[in-house]
């Protein structure tokens, strides 16, 4: 299936600065791109302003950055600042679908040629994280106020990372606004809630030269966390999506093109009418043949991603806007700060983090917990052992986020009470007295066993 092509230059020719009506044909293109995104999960648009020269610029000097050997990348490691800048080698980003246990049992019921290729373990590629835009001085959110790497001999670094970052944001807002106008809401309604938004270009290095096998997972089935993701034409093909209907599709990115991806944070704010768009980059045959090619023309095999992450502000309030709000499924998306969110979303990764070589290095995006997680099988107070540690155990309660919200009307799910149920007495009671979890009402959670019927034993409280 091909993706049809999303041409922006009508709509920033009339749209830019009008706030009235705009020309039938321009409304037309606006339901187009909602409606894409919300069936596909993504869109191809071609943007006057980010031109494939820009897009070769940037890869060229990736392709440059990624050769380098190990030890000289390892220079612009900083997992003592969590990874928030510099590079992230390979073997540390872990993809969702090896911890998320209500994905896998989605997986289970797709036929065959729609599941998705099973990772092995973390990702065998390297990222750059780069931050792009203003921050905001005052916020709940305080990101770690690090200087940006720069690696030595890269004197066009800074210029380039900035230039390309900037404008694939001013790619996604033209297209958050004609989605926005595409749903009916007010034409800002989506880049008001983005403006200083913890906004990220991370562009990935896979080596095709080393690990070019068919079937190699590069980025395990996942969806991105973040509002959209925007990414510039790789040179080597690989990328899957799953569209709505569960139909799996490989991207094919003209030349010239941009490719835009829903994440959980429009999800949240359109009450699921979009839905986080699922995706992996795998070695697939097509990718076996831009191998080929290149070696014959002497070209790089590091398969570069120009991705960048847009997000909502952190302070900003995911819920679902105007009339998603009376969506009959709004209750699925309760009101929560993003950065909030954000820090919910990588909780759920901790417990395959433990057994990455690197694990110690996400002690910072893990901040509320650490200290208390890695000590293995943790003892309950009455003498009865919990044999999961904090993290599994915290994970085994994702389906009852809902319930456990601070004031959360929603009553457990079917799902979160066989997750009590299975979890056991002794492992809620060590998650009730562990350090505090951002996003969980202690009380709401002690209140789950007799919303459940699960007749446990009430925990003893450590003050
Ligand atoms: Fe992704």
């Amino acid at each position: 299936m091909e993706l049809p092509v999303i041409d922006l230059a009508p709509y920033l020719e009339i749209a830019g600065d009008r706030d009235g009506e705009l020309p039938s044909g321009l409304n037309e293109l606006c339901r187009e791109v909602s409606r894409l995104l919300e069936e596909t999960g993504a869109l191809l648009v071609r943007d006057p302003r980010c031109t494939a020269e820009d897009n070769d610029r940037f890869i060229d000097m990736m392709e440059k950055y990624f050769e380098k050997p190990s030890d000289f990348k390892r220079l612009q490691e900083r997992p003592y600042l969590h990874y928030q800048v510099g590079v992230t080698p390979e073997g540390v980003e872990v993809p969702r679908s090896l911890v998320d246990q209500e994905m896998q049992e989605k997986l289970r019921e797709l036929p065959k040629e729609h599941q998705p290729f099973t990772p092995k373990g973390p990702d065998p590629k390297w990222r750059y994280m780069w931050r792009v835009g203003p921050r905001p001085l005052n916020t709940r959110f305080q990101e770690l106020n690090s200087e940006p790497v720069i690696p030595e001999g890269f004197p066009e670094w800074k210029e380039t990372m900035d230039s390309w970052g900037y404008k694939m944001i001013t790619a996604i807002e033209a297209v958050a606004e004609m989605a926005a106008i595409g749903f009916g809401l007010p034409k800002d309604a989506f880049t008001s809630l983005m403006k200083q938004g913890p906004h990220l270009l991370a562009p990935t290095g896979s080596d095709l030269g080393c690990y070019g096998q068919e079937g190699t997972v590069f980025a395990g089935y996942h969806y991105d966390l973040n509002f959209l993701t925007i990414h510039g034409r790789s040179r080597f093909p690989g990328l899957n999506i799953w569209l709505r209907n569960g139909q799996k599709v490989e991207v094919k990115v003209p030349m010239g093109c941009l490719l835009i991806q829903t994440g959980k944070q429009i999800e949240w704010l359109t009450a699921g009418e979009c839905t986080a768009g699922m995706h992996e980059v795998v070695v697939t045959k097509r990718t076996i043949d831009a191998i080929k090619l290149a070696s014959e023309q002497n070209r790089s095999l590091w398969r570069v991603s120009s991705t960048l992450f847009a997000h909502i502000a952190s302070d900003a309030v995911l819920k679902p806007l105007s009339h998603f709000a009376e969506s009959h499924i709004a209750s699925k998306y309760p009101p929560i700060p993003a950065g909030e969110f954000v820090e919910q979303e990588l909780a759920a990764l901790a417990p395959i983090i433990k057994t990455s070589i690197n694990f110690k290095s996400y002690k910072g995006v893990m901040k509320f917990w650490f200290t208390n997680c890695f000590a293995g099988s943790l003892e309950h107070s009455e003498g009865t052992a919990c044999s999961s540690t904090f993290f599994s155990a915290l994970v085994q309660l994702i389906p009852c986020r809902a319930a456990v919200a601070p004031f959360s009307p929603i009553p457990p799910s079917e799902a979160c009470c066989n997750a009590i149920k299975a979890l056991g007495q002794p492992c809620l009671c060590v998650l009730v007295n562990g350090p505090p979890i951002s996003g969980v009402d202690r009380n709401m959670a002690l209140q789950l066993p007799e919303k459940c019927t699960a007749n446990f034993e009430p925990c003893d409280i450590m003050k």
